[in-house]
């Protein structure tokens, strides 16, 4: 098979075509043809490395996978040949006491697509055959291969963590990226006010378009925040952008507000003036990934048409090298798709 693979970390040049041998199931596998993957800010850590980090190289990056079952190992039940299948991007060892009490991201063995194992940068993916689901109704491959992982992080983050409920004020940074564009909705679904920032005019008019209440630029969104709560501040921040905004996050937080942050995209040293926490009863709450029940429900509601997949633009897998550059300069608004 044709695959693009990373064996030293670097720029988008590190990105390789190669020709592989096609991969055959384990008895627990299903091998996926890959009909679309999407790109994550992940698929940017793996290319360019993180101090103090061993992904295991060579690696086939991409996380988010759709395709059609080609072969299934001779245990597995829930998948066949010719299935249309979408690929939950985390997986737990399946036994362990975080496992089974549905705590799958906190396994200890927890691994994700394209970051601990071969991903969808190829023709064909192996994958554990439980991280397998139906493609809801008869939606485009690459419109689910945009769902899994954004949405996944998004909904843990506000429901599982924060319990976001009506009436909460949220304020969701980058409302272009690929959690930002899903947390959006999920905070819209769960009866919230949404405030988003964005970089460009033309991303804050899709973030109001996506359903956010407003949009502002990074540099003025705590003074606009309070303006339009009345100086009360948001109940949720939705935090991944890192040092650019983390301490102006916490100031515009209300008073028992909680920050709940994914990532560090601008940096992951952030200085903030601890008085705030105590005084205004702040909490800020660490997450990563989903467990794999809350990606079959967010399934069950993208096929509903309750949350729609933020699909930028399709790309041959042929120009990941540019679909990389083009993620790196925050030109896309939600999703940047590939297709083998
Ligand atoms: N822990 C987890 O489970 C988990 C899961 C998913 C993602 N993440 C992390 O969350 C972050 C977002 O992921 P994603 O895939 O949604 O990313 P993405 O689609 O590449 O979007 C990144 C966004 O960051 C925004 N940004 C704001 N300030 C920035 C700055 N100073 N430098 C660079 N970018 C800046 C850009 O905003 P504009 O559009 O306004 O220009 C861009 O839209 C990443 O750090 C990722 O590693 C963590
Ligand atoms: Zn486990």
């Amino acid at each position: 098979m044709k695959a693009w693979r990373v064996h030293a970390h670097g720029g988008p040049d590190v990105l390789t075509p190669e020709d592989l041998s096609d991969p055959s199931p384990a008895a627990d596998e299903a091998v996926v043809e890959v009909k679309a993957c999407a790109l994550n800010h992940l698929d940017l850590w793996v290319r360019r490395g993180v101090p103090g980090h061993n992904f295991p190289l060579p690696i086939i990056p991409g996380c988010d996978m759709a395709g059609v079952v080609k072969e299934v190992g001779s245990v597995v039940r829930n998948a066949k040949a010719g299935d249309r299948v979408v690929v939950a991007p985390g997986f737990g060892c399946g036994t362990c006491e975080a496992c089974s009490e549905g705590n799958d991201n906190l396994c200890r063995d927890y691994g994700i697509m394209g970051e601990t194992r071969d991903g969808g940068y190829a023709q064909y993916v192996k994958v554990p055959s439980r991280l397998l689901t139906p493609v809801p109704g008869d939606m485009a491959f690459e419109k689910i291969a945009a769902v899994p992982l954004t949405f996944l992080t998004a909904w843990h983050m506000l429901v599982a963590r924060c319990g976001v409920k009506p009436g909460d004020d949220v304020l969701v940074h980058a409302a272009g990226s690929g959690v930002g564009s899903a947390a959006v909705q999920i905070a819209k679904l769960f009866g919230a006010r949404v405030w988003a920032t964005a970089s460009t005019d033309a991303k804050r008019g899709k973030a109001r378009d996506l359903g956010a209440d407003d949009a502002f630029p990074y540099e003025s969104f705590v003074e606009e925040v309070r303006r339009r709560t009345n100086k009360r501040g948001v109940d949720i921040v939705f935090e991944h952008v890192g040092s650019a905004t983390f301490d102006g996050s916490l100031r515009c937080l209300a008073k028992g507000g909680r920050a709940v942050t994914c990532g560090a995209t601008s940096g992951a040293e952030v200085k903030f003036d601890l008085r705030l926490v105590f005084f205004k009863s702040l909490s800020i709450l660490g997450s990563t990934m989903g467990s794999r029940g809350e990606v079959l429900r967010i399934l069950r509601l993208v096929g509903q048409g309750k949350l729609k997949p933020v699909v930028d633009r399709v790309m041959p897998l042929s120009e990941i090298r540019k679909a990389h550059e083009m993620l790196e300069k925050r030109e896309q608004f939600g999703k940047i798709v590939v297709v083998p």
